[in-house]
């Protein structure tokens, strides 16, 4: 089948590599000229495992890339509208793009076609389209669908080769929008036998801020039950795997710790926030969701303190920049409130990320961004993780010890056991498990 994307960002590009390896014919179109250059010399301007790899092995066949929509749209079964919805200052998204996009196509097409809205978005938005497209007078014609995407960064490409759920939303129920989109997820249920829901536009809208919402939530429940277990000396380790093995409550995203960042998480609760306001529904259980996010980042400058007393003067090592291990991604990062508390209380900070490390010289102009880890802790008074890169967890605990000035180590992703860390002779505090003080283990309400 033949798929206009329009917006080749991080959800776009992924999606047009997806398509093509499923054997569509993908035309990518961006209205950054520079980018659609690079992509014809088959660069994907972002990094992505297997990214470059497929854009490589499809370019100039499978997927080529456009600038005349025009053309592009001639015979094409489906056009996805992936281009950003940049949040405004009151939490809501600023959906122009989205509306030119609708606009240029509706003007573009001379074939029958369906709009696909893939970019993250309030419910009502397929409203708005189909509103657009009727004064376009191009409502029939074109047909509308939401097809919300599911992908994490740093997995993007196997999430959408391999996905938990394919949902599709439309207007009419065994449709044209719904036959198009089931043809081009066809050969994707065959190869994984994913399952596909067809819903309608509003449901299948409400889906995706939903999901996030609800993945956020459980990071922020298992952080306020890791609270309990510090004063209660329940170890966090454990109650996790003990709810993870409801198959209800199921294992993942229960890891305790300094909480979550990225691009997603705290827009799309923004949003989902929002819009709940504005439709006069009660959505308060997501403020406590952010609000203890944005707690945990003032807990773990509360632990540096308990480690070392006065910041004032130390140096202490920062292990971990990017929001999440596997991306050089900083937005939204506890590092970024982190390590200007840090700088605040008087601290010299010294940081070291495997893949941020570049990017946080310019976001981070007075903080020394070194080379590598042991280097970041040399002579240092203390060390804070803050992203649990699996080469952190791989570094001889001993080797941290005699580099570190003071055996401190406050543990923002409980990256090592406890008592390994008690018998190297370590302070060791992290997050719902004992306190270890200079190589004693401490456990709250325990004789
Ligand atoms: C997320 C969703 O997972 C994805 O489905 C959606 O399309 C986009 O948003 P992403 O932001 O790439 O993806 O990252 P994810 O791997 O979900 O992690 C988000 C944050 O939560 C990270 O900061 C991570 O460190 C944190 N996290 C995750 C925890 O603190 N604890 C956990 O148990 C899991």
């Amino acid at each position: 089948m033949k798929i206009v994307i329009i917006g080749c960002g991080h959800v776009g590009l992924v999606s047009a590599v997806g398509f093509a390896e499923l054997g569509h014919q993908v035309v990518g179109m961006d209205s950054d000229a520079q980018r659609i250059e690079l992509l014809r010399a088959g660069q994907p301007w972002f990094y992505e495992p297997d990214l470059a790899e497929l854009l490589e092995q499809h370019n100039g066949n499978r997927i080529t890339f456009a600038t005349d929509l025009k053309e592009a749209l001639v015979d094409a079964d489906a056009a996805f509208i992936c281009v950003a919805t940049p949040t405004r200052p009151d939490g809501r998204l600023n959906l122009v793009y989205v509306e030119q996009a609708t606009h240029n196509v509706a003007e573009s097409a001379t074939t029958p076609l369906v709009i696909v809205e893939k970019s993250t978005v309030p419910v009502h938005t397929s409203k708005r389209i189909i509103e657009v497209l009727e004064m376009d007078g191009k409502l029939g014609m074109i047909e509308v669908a939401s097809n919300p995407e599911f992908l994490r960064e740093g997995a993007a490409v196997r999430d959408t080769l391999d996905p938990d759920r394919i949902v599709i939303g439309v207007r009419t129920r065994g449709g044209t929008a719904e036959q198009v989109l089931r043809g081009i997820y066809a050969p994707l249920v065959e190869r994984t036998g994913a399952p596909l829901l067809v819903t309608d536009l509003e449901t299948a809208e409400l889906i995706k801020h939903a999901s996030n919402s609800f993945l956020a939530m459980k990071i922020s429940y298992i952080n306020s039950v890791a609270a309990v277990c510090e004063k209660t000396g329940a170890d966090i380790d454990e109650v996790a795997r003990g709810m993870g093995l409801d198959a209800r409550i199921g294992p993942h995203f229960l890891s305790a710790g300094v909480g979550y960042g990225g691009s997603c998480f705290p827009k799309d609760l923004a949003a989902f926030l929002a819009q709940a306001a504005d439709v006069g529904a009660d959505m308060s259980i997501l403020d406590a969701v952010r609000r203890i996010n944005r707690e945990q980042r003032d807990r773990i400058i509360d632990k540096v303190k308990q480690a070392v007393w006065n910041i004032d003067g130390k140096t202490i090592a920062v292990w971990g920049l990017a929001f999440k291990p596997g991306t050089d991604d900083l937005r939204e990062a506890p590092s970024l409130d982190v390590i200007p508390a840090l700088q605040a209380e008087g601290a010299h900070v010294r940081a070291f990320d495997p893949a941020a490390g570049q990017i946080a010289k310019s976001e981070f102009p007075t903080t020394d961004i070194v080379a590598d880890a042991m280097t970041a802790i040399e002579g240092a008074d203390a060390l804070v993780v803050l992203t649990e890169w699996r080469e952190f967890a791989a570094i001889d605990i001993q080797q941290v010890k005699d580099a570190l000035r003071r055996p401190i180590v406050i543990d923002g992703r409980n990256l090592w056991p406890v008592e390994a860390m008690a018998a190297a002779g370590f302070t060791y505090l992290s997050f719902g498990r004992p306190d270890v003080v200079a190589g004693q283990v401490k456990r709250a309400g325990r004789n």
